[in-house]
């Protein structure tokens, strides 16, 4: 197995406009780490940062990815303009590079990105919130969420299904606070198979990463799920999500290469 090198965090850059390193990127950076013998196998072509704060994440994914070396081209977004300048710092002192924009989501990509990425990876502002501090300038958006904690995250997920190639994967950062059975479920009807790679309770939080992948059976297996709760109305919500556990909503960990 080739050496592996992820961000150090002395490398990493800082402004106090810009979210440090903390237990969700270092969770979601043991979830890349977890994974990285099928994400070499993956050879993605391109891999792609919503939301990228320091620049920790990508600078560590470009790492253990083998930088441009791998092939692979690397692009992350942020909607605060200090986090793009940070993480341009933090790329220059770990010798990667990717392309940086400064946008909302992914906005202005779309066109030339549409199917084409082939890992995204998420840690995105998941704090319940008032819905008002959602999209606030500086630090402030780094992690307010809205109602649970949704609000981005559910604009996030449409644009993910958008980009990702067939082969894509995407990596999100949750809490259990923002649902994430309910989200998996969403991404199911969208046609996407998801596995929990890491899971990890802090003083605060119990964070999920989870990882989501096109499967065809997952859309056809929502649909007749929808049948079931359709014409089994006495049963509830939670005989709902016992039919889908019995299907292939979590897919077992070693059962495929995902
Ligand atoms: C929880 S921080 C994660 C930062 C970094 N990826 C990490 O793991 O340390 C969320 C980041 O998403 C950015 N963000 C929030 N809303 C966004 C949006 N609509 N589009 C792009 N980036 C956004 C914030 O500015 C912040 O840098």
């Amino acid at each position: 197995m080739m050496p592996y090198r992820i961000a150090q965090i002395r490398l990493v850059s800082s402004h106090p406009e810009v979210y440090e390193p903390c237990d969700d990127s270092f969770a979601l950076v043991d979830a890349l780490l977890a994974d990285r013998t099928n994400l070499l196998e993956h050879r993605p072509r391109i891999c792609l940062e919503i939301g990228c704060g320091s620049g920790y994440v990508i600078a560590s994914l470009a790492l253990l990815l083998g930088g441009e070396d791998s092939g692979s081209y690397f692009i992350a977004t942020d909607i605060n303009p200090h986090a793009v300048s940070v993480t341009s710092e933090t790329l220059n002192a770990h010798g990667v590079h990717a392309e940086l924009v400064n946008t909302d989501i992914a906005s202005g990509l779309e066109g030339r990105l549409m199917g084409l990425v082939d890992v995204m990876v998420v840690n995105p502002p998941y704090v319940p919130t008032p819905d008002e501090e959602v999209g606030c300038d500086g630090i402030t958006s780094a992690w307010a969420g809205g109602e649970n904690g949704r609000s981005v995250i559910d604009k996030i997920l449409p644009v993910a299904d958008k980009l990702l190639s067939d082969k894509g994967w995407l990596y999100m950062v949750t809490l259990t606070a923002n649902d994430p059975c309910d989200i998996c479920l969403d991404m199911k009807k969208k046609g996407y198979a998801a596995r929990i790679v890491l899971q990890r309770s802090t003083e605060e939080e119990s964070l999920h990463i989870i990882k989501f992948w096109r499967d065809p059976n997952s859309q056809l297996e929502a649909n007749d799920a929808k049948l079931l709760t359709k014409t089994d109305h006495g049963a509830g919500f939670g005989s709902f999500l016992s039919q889908l556990s019995q299907m292939s909503f979590w897919r077992s960990g070693n059962s495929t290469n995902n």
